[in-house]
């Protein structure tokens, strides 16, 4: 892989020896993906930054980085964190858990990384524009980016996400090359998807039959809310970063004819939801996965005025977007219903079963999965179904 002189210093340890470290593992990747070098980005998301899921190790891992001289090249943000930074103690997380998550917390903002703690990031103030090479690693961000806003970015690790904030660079390879992101087969959706359940739905369906690869759909209409949701089930049932949609997405007009491919009528939609569909008892209601929009979240409240529902309602989302929908809340409302907006986390990255929470009902797809996969278990419909069925009469 060519290597510009500055690199090549870098990698020599003339600055550091732990920019040599990052260096070295950028370069590993990208002679393993026969990348050709190195690419300048412009902003990066680093998942796997909850004390759940990197315990000791990881924290102690971030700690020694942090001790020694180096910094985000670029504006990094971080995924959601193991509990809500200012409800943490009311959620009943423990004060050991809280302590090391501050930890991990101070470790990346003291490398230049944003306590922005979300999935969303494009809600919250990083926007990248079409065709903008970025490193960012969370399913559902990634493959948000790159179908929606037709930026370029792989599916990164944690640690290479990490790599290349504190480089500013990423190998050339995958995603990032524009003969890489044309469609390898087409979805024919010949029925029509009401809500956000089916969404995740027609990804689930998707998903039974192709696991990779970028499809092109046609015959949708969806709005970001719903965009979203989609991509973030075809990231979780199978391992897609990038799709396109005819009519709506930037890159979409770009393809070529494609042999494969498969048609979904409303008895496919229906098999499909049926299977995710399980009657249980529900503890909570957890919606915002991905990380709730303002007009999600004023949808959820609008649903809600009207009732009185049997168990609590957890929205989540990102700091910065709680914040704004916070002074136009009518805490009557809140209170009713006992609804929580949490910010920073989501339930997949809480310790949810260490505060007693064993099942939950959501809209996401993505959630069903990664929530079942934790043996918590999960009631699964879209928003106004659940709070037809939770509420009381
Ligand atoms: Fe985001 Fe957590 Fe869902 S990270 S996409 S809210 S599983």
């Amino acid at each position: 892989m060519y290597l510009t002189k500055e690199e090549e210093k870098i990698l020599s340890g003339e600055k550091g020896e732990m920019l040599a470290r990052f260096m070295k593992l950028l370069v590993k990747i990208g002679e393993r993906f026969k990348a050709e070098k190195l690419i300048p980005i412009t902003s990066v998301q680093i998942a796997g930054i909850s004390y759940k899921n990197i315990g000791d190790p990881g924290l102690e891992f971030l700690e020694e980085i942090a001790k020694e001289n180096v910094k985000t090249k670029v504006v990094s943000f971080m995924n959601p964190a193991g509990m809500d930074f200012e409800l943490w103690e009311e959620l009943g997380i423990s004060k050991e858990f809280a302590e090391k998550q501050f930890r991990i917390i101070k470790a990346l903002k003291k490398l230049g990384v944003i306590a922005s703690a979300t999935c969303t990031p494009y809600l919250a103030g990083m926007l990248p524009r079409f065709k903008e090479h970025i490193a960012w690693s969370e399913s559902s961000a990634v493959i948000f980016a790159n179908s929606v806003l037709g930026a370029r970015t792989n599916r990164e690790g944690a640690f290479t996400a990490l790599a290349s904030a504190l480089i500013g660079k990423t190998p050339y390879y995958g995603l990032h090359l524009e003969e890489n992101r044309k469609a390898n087969f087409k979805v024919k959706v010949e029925c029509k998807i009401s809500n956000e359940a089916e969404f995740s739905a027609l990804a689930y369906f998707v998903c039974k039959y192709f696991k990779k690869g970028i499809p092109l759909f046609s015959g949708i209409n969806a709005s970001v809310d719903e965009l979203k949701l989609l991509g973030a089930s075809l990231a979780s049932y199978g391992a897609f970063a990038l799709y396109h949609v005819e009519n709506i997405t930037p890159e979409a007009y770009m393809q070529d004819e494609i042999e494969d491919k498969i048609n979904v009528c409303e008895n496919d939609l229906k098999y499909a939801k049926k299977e995710m569909e399980n009657e249980i008892q529900p503890e909570i209601i957890a919606l915002g996965c991905p990380h709730a929009s303002i007009k999600e979240i004023k949808q959820i409240l609008s649903l809600i005025k009207n009732k009185k529902l049997k168990i609590p309602v957890w929205i989540f989302t990102s700091r910065i977007v709680k914040k704004l929908v916070e002074e136009s809340l009518e805490n009557e409302i809140l209170e009713k219903n006992n609804i929580k907006i949490l910010a920073d986390t989501c339930p997949v990255v809480m310790p949810l079963k260490e505060i007693g929470i064993k099942s939950v009902a959501t809209n996401s797809g993505k959630m069903r999965f990664y929530l079942l996969n934790q043996g918590i278990k999960v009631y699964f419909d879209n928003i106004n179904k659940i709070f037809e069925k939770f509420s009381e009469r």
